[in-house]
């Protein structure tokens, strides 16, 4: 299959994740182009057999240019074969799982018509120390922080929770 994977990011996590979809892909035999929708927002989708599209989330909201490509390419993303991942904090607290996957992956493809083969949520990375202060107050106001030390994260230094198998996993099951 010709694969397109493009992914939003803001602070970087989500590269590694993106970039082992694609490498398991590539390893079964596929060819994958891998896109960083922060440099282009590809609008021909038309050569992929499938394609793989992800996003962390912020405030409950896929990155902008992960929005733009799933509106730019929606009528063509109806008629392929397509996956959607998500990386976010939410998948650290198991009473949250449930509705995050609704709004973050269920809510977003069905306000695009699409019905993906797949949807995968995964753990992401937090940083305090890379935030603006601006974002740290939004973050102070929904009591972010204080949840997260609730759960034993150190929030002084960068916790990363991504878990490759379960990307891996998730990867090979597409491949
Ligand atoms: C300002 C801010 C808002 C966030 N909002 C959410 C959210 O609503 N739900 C969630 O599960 N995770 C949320 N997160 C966690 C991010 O999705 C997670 O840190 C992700 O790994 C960031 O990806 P990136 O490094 O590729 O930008 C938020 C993080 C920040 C900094």
């Amino acid at each position: 299959m010709n694969v397109l994977v493009a992914f939003g990011t803001k602070y970087g996590s989500t590269v590694k994740v993106a970039d082992a979809i694609a490498s398991e892909m590539r390893n079964a035999g596929h060819e994958v182009d891998l896109v960083d929708l922060r440099e282009r927002v590809p609008s021909d989708i038309g050569r992929y057999d499938m394609v793989v599209v992800g996003s962390p989330v912020f405030i409950g909201k896929w990155t902008k240019p992960a929005q733009e490509f799933l509106h730019r390419n929606g009528k063509a993303l109806t008629e392929k074969r397509v996956a959607m991942f998500v990386c976010c904090s939410d998948v650290l607290f198991e009473e949250k799982v449930e509705a995050a996957r609704k709004m973050y992956l269920d809510d977003v493809a069905a306000s695009c018509g699409l019905e993906p083969v797949a949807m995968g949520m995964f753990g992401g990375e937090v940083d305090f120390n890379k935030y603006s202060m601006f974002t740290k107050f939004l973050l102070s106001k929904v009591g972010a922080k204080e949840e997260m030390e609730k759960k034993g994260v150190e929030t002084s230094k960068p916790y990363d929770f991504r878990d490759w198998e379960q990307v891996r996993g998730w990867a090979r099951g597409l491949a």
